[in-house]
């Protein structure tokens, strides 16, 4: 297989988030989500986010994307500041952002076309694409005809082939039946090994976490900051069917484990239904590992 980066040039970027807060309404109202949050997502290197349902992962990513500002504090990419949205982010929802109407040719296509620039080179690197992600006989389906790992895998092509620095994902694969999922990250992490684009990943599945991570951050309760950060140093290329053997990425999943059931636990105080359901399912996996 030809390696990503003989089709694509790969730019990669860098950003650094510094005592960022963000706080939605104001006064009696006033709704604290970011508190003084700092961290980098560095250059090459694939960063995953974690942290307990609804602390405030997708507001980081809106503040990244330049979707949203930040009450105070900075966020640069590349040392100048992010003041909006750009084509050197690009951000994957949990939410299928495919248009139904359009097959999967066209839907990968949608960002040359609405620049236009539907010329031989993007046709070429949307074929190009349709192969990485496995989809070259499923070119002219539209997305119901799709299943769900066929989905997210053209959306990731629909990303690519716009070539951001970084690449930002809230939670892409959440929703996909257990198989899928864990298909999808040995796949997301052969895509990323090719490329080494910059990645910001955000999850609140620790074993997706640690098998696509470089470096984990682990999130506390909202209002969110950083509980702590673990470079997750273990060689690539990695094998999903051996990767939980290892004693290092054991000691690493304890480690976040009990730190994430701290931070559920404080919001299972607060009487939030999703905490109660994230501490559950955390407890289930902590017996199994
Ligand atoms: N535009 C908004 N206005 C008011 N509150 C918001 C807004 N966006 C998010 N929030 C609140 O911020 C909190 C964190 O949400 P979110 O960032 O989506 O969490 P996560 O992605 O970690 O599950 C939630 O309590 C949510 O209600
Ligand atoms: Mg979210």
């Amino acid at each position: 297989m030809a390696p990503i980066t003989s089709k694509i040039s790969i730019s990669a970027g860098e950003m650094v988030v510094s005592n960022v807060c963000k706080s939605y309404g104001t006064g009696l109202f006033e709704k604290k989500v970011v508190k003084d949050c700092s961290f980098s997502v560095e250059r090459g290197k694939l960063t995953v986010m974690i942290g307990p349902s609804g602390c405030g992962k997708s507001t980081l990513i809106k503040l990244l994307a330049g979707f949203e500002k930040p009450t105070s504090g900075s966020i640069l990419l590349n040392g100048k500041p992010v003041t909006g949205p750009g084509r050197d982010r690009l951000v994957v929802f949990q939410e299928s952002a495919l248009f139904p109407w359009m097959t999967s040719y066209d839907n990968i296509m949608y960002g040359p076309i609405a620049r236009g620039e539907n010329d031989q080179k993007a046709r070429d690197l949307a074929e190009f694409l349709l192969d990485k992600v496995g989809l070259r006989d499923f070119r002219s389906k539209y997305p119901m005809q799709l299943s769900g790992g066929m989905q997210r895998r053209a959306e990731l092509a629909r990303a690519m082939i716009n070539n951001p620095e970084v690449m930002i994902l809230d939670e892409p694969f959440r929703g996909l039946d257990a198989m899928s999922k864990e298909l999808m990250w040995e796949y997301y992490s052969a895509l990323y090994e090719e490329s080494r684009r910059t990645t910001f990943f955000v999850t609140t599945d620790i074993d997706e976490a640690l098998f696509l991570a470089d470096r984990l951050i682990i999130m506390s309760n909202i209002p969110t900051r950083v509980r702590a950060t673990i470079e997750v140093d273990i060689p690539r290329p990695r094998k999903l069917a051996d990767f939980f053997l290892g004693d290092r990425a054991n000691e690493v999943k304890m480690t976040a484990l009990s730190l994430l059931h701290e931070e559920a636990m404080k919001s299972f105080s607060g009487g939030s239904k999703a905490a109660a359901d994230f501490v559950e399912s955390y407890a289930r996996r902590s017996q199994r590992a």
